[in-house]
């Protein structure tokens, strides 16, 4: 064999080698967290819950639970009140069809607001899945939890604010170990958690697992949209992994005294923006929020709550050197700020400006206090009776600012006022 001929068969020979080792390597790796296995026919690796179960959208009389499997599997979680009830199963079969895939959402309903319950998740594998046959696999279910639906009728409850932390897993760690957990039965992440969402574990590491680990599978969170997580493909997903009541990102609920309103205050340029590339409808979105917000200020759990709590991403320019005046947050100050203020709004949270301060009213302009958090400070509402304390501090628990509201006049004084 001529030399240059031989010296080619040798280099073909080792890439083949070397090819073969990477294949072989790739294949042994665990699939990453909050990726999803490959088909389960040639599985390897056991049944396993991969993570949760996280508590949403929480109600009165519902929550939901989700989680997510290594393998595809369809789901049910089982649920009691109590200790000694018999276990109620509950699944989820949109249109007729139960659910299959990796990741689970389970709607409990029919809770009594208030009652402590526990629940366990369960996932049967679907190996194969023909249109007449299915063929399953093991079955996993996990340890027991427990969870307390909302309660209009509680007279004490704390609940916790983050906000921006823009994929910052450590940090949040370490904060949420920080939080004296006792009375807290609500967590709020007020936005931009992620920088954008293009992949299953960026929600999975900057957010669920942290969540899950310090308090997720037994106190509820609610996500309020940012305008980092309208970005990237899987901005269109986010429900799934976060679902609300209804499917919307703007709604609202009741727990004590308080009624929290949510609202998403959408992504900040205008549409016509070229980063969006068209595929942006927010002014539209915003208008149709305007009328539900009217709506839900009219209403009877509104007007009567003894406190007003609005969550909100992004909130309108509350110092007049504000140079970061954006599009969107002109929007909020033209159209829903004067909402706020005429409805009665107790109390504004919000983020963005990854600046920590507090607002006191300003006659004519906003008459709640404004608080906004920044990426390094965890706020703590103390909701007793007539009072509604705030602090905020930072991770490590030095407080920066501290407020505590006092209960307006009643609706019926207010409205006998007005009249
Ligand atoms: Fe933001």
């Amino acid at each position: 064999m001529p030399c240059a001929k031989r010296f080619f068969s040798i280099i073909l020979i080792l890439v083949l080698i070397v090819s073969a080792a990477t294949v072989q390597a790739a294949s042994n790796e665990s699939p990453a967290r909050g990726t999803s296995a490959p088909a389960a026919a040639n599985t390897v690796e056991p049944l396993r819950i991969a993570d949760g179960p996280w508590l949403q959208a929480p109600s009165e009389t519902a929550v939901t639970v989700v989680w997510r499997t290594n393998l595809r599997c369809v789901s049910e979680v089982e649920f009691r009140a109590g200790e000694t009830e018999p276990w109620t199963r509950a699944f989820s079969a949109p249109h007729g069809l139960r659910d299959i895939g990796h990741l689970h959402a389970v709607r409990l309903e029919g809770l009594k607001p208030g009652t402590p319950y526990r629940y366990r998740v369960v996932s049967k594998e679907v190996r194969e899945h023909k249109p007449y046959s299915a063929t399953f696999g093991a079955e996993v279910r996990s340890d027991e939890y427990s969870f307390t639906p909302l309660n209009p009728a509680k007279t004490a409850f704390s609940f916790i604010v983050l906000n921006d932390r823009h994929e910052k897993a450590a940090p949040l760690r370490a904060a949420l170990q920080n939080i004296r957990w006792d009375g807290v039965d609500l967590v709020v992440l007020n936005g931009d958690m992620l920088n954008y969402f293009e992949s299953e574990p960026q929600a999975f590491n900057a957010i669920i697992a942290p969540c899950v680990e310090a308090f997720a599978k037994s106190i509820p969170f609610v996500y309020v949209r940012g305008n980092h997580e309208a970005r990237g493909m899987l901005a269109r997903k986010l429900m799934d992994y976060f679902p609300t009541p209804d499917g919307r990102y703007y709604y609202a609920f009741t727990h004590g005294n308080v009624r929290f309103v949510v609202l998403d205050s959408g992504e900040d340029k205008p549409d016509t923006s070229p980063e969006y590339s068209g595929l942006v409808d927010f002014d539209r979105y915003r208008a149709g929020q305007t009328e539900w917000l009217k709506a839900e200020m009219q209403s009877r759990a509104f007007r009567r709550a003894a406190f007003r709590v609005l969550l909100i991403h992004m909130p309108f320019n509350v110092i007049e050197e504000d140079k970061a005046q954006s599009y969107g947050r002109k929007y909020i100050r033209d159209r829903w700020a004067p909402l706020f203020h005429q409805a009665g709004i107790d109390l504004m949270i919000s983020a963005h400006t990854h600046r920590v301060s507090v607002h006191p009213p300003q006659k004519g302009k906003w008459n709640y206090p404004i608080v906004i958090g920044a990426p390094n400070t965890v706020i703590r509402g103390d909701a007793a009776g007539n009072r509604l304390k705030l602090t905020v501090a930072e991770d490590n628990g030095t407080v920066r600012h501290e407020l505590e509201i006092a209960r307006r006049a009643p609706w019926w004084h207010r409205w006998l006022q007005m009249n």
